[in-house]
């Protein structure tokens, strides 16, 4: 099984994404970090304790960052709701799977006593990841490979050019492109053709307790509409690792834009090679939208 780190902040499509990594045979979710992003680091890092309580996971939960390293916080509870997964009545969270130490730390430790090198996958701000790079930059030696969802090789949903995750804590996303760790990007523009339509929740309704929780959420999700489309976003990043026949994958070099007074947390794609820079990072630039469909509603079928 491929060890695995899930970096999140829960987050509607970051429950969905949780719910798919968790079930699925070949993984081995060994801890789970939180960090500050759709809403507030305290409901984000509750949220991931009533996903784990809910899944019957004996997964660790760690709680992160509090804020991104220099810009002041945004959150995205009009997409979300106020506390970040509203819509389903969860139980109250097992306390007990909360660890003491911080994200970066349990990352750390989790990282350097994998026998496996180790995959993280971000769906959420980059904060707690570019933290665990300049605090231990030796984890670098044994992280298999950084897969997001975050940026955009097209426009933005959180600005004109800027996408959430990466806009959030634009420094942090800098640090970690710049990092030499291998780096998967899933973007938005990605996200936005992986859609679940009414039809397919109704089929997912029916599946099992986690299709009827996650069909709950849908009703109160804002990442689209429900008749023209909800978008998957973060499940996209868990398709590239479960899947990634699904997607077309461009090896390009990527910066991120942190001064521009309109586009300061944009990803500078370079896909044509203007920079004349190296890859730093494998882009998802195409999916396979029927496939990835198939794809998801059979993973949900795997759930509890
Ligand atoms: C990203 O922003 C968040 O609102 C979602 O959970 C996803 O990670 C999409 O831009
Ligand atoms: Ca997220």
């Amino acid at each position: 099984k491929k060890p695995v780190i899930i970096d999140t902040d829960p987050g509607i499509d970051d429950a969905v994404a949780i719910a798919i990594a968790l079930h699925d045979e070949t993984l081995e979710v060994r801890l789970i970090t939180t960090v500050a992003g759709n809403v507030s680091l305290e409901k984000v890092t509750n949220n991931a304790l009533k996903l784990v309580r809910f899944f019957e996971m004996d997964v660790p939960v760690a709680a992160g960052a509090n804020r991104p390293l220099i810009k002041e916080a945004i959150d995205a509870s009009n997409v979300h709701g106020e506390t970040g997964m509203g819509g389903y009545d969860f139980e109250e969270p097992d306390e007990s799977l909360l660890l003491k130490e911080h994200a970066v730390t349990a990352m750390y430790k989790e990282i350097m006593n994998s026998e496996q090198p180790v995959t993280i996958l971000a769906i959420g701000p980059l904060t707690n990841i570019a933290l665990l790079i300049r605090l231990h930059p030796e984890v670098s030696d044994n992280i298999k490979e950084i897969v997001m969802m975050g940026g955009s090789t097209a426009r933005g949903n959180a600005g004109v050019m800027a996408e959430f995750n990466v806009f959030a804590d634009p420094e942090a996303a800098k640090i970690v492109f710049d990092s030499d760790i291998p780096l998967v990007m899933v973007g938005l523009d990605i996200g936005l053709k992986a859609l679940v339509y009414p039809e397919d929740s109704r089929i997912i309704k029916g599946m099992n307790e986690t299709g009827d929780m996650i069909y709950q959420l849908f009703q109160h999700y804002r990442g689209g509409s429900l008749r023209k489309g909800l978008k998957m976003y973060d499940s996209t990043a868990v398709g590239y690792l479960l899947n990634p026949d699904m997607f077309e994958i461009a090896e390009t070099y990527v910066d991120i834009e942190l001064n521009g007074p309109l586009t300061k947390g944009c990803t500078v794609v370079d896909l044509k090679g203007y920079l004349g820079k190296a890859p730093n990072a494998k882009v998802a630039v195409n999916i396979d939208t029927a496939q990835f469909k198939e794809w998801f509603v059979a993973s949900i079928g795997k759930c509890k």
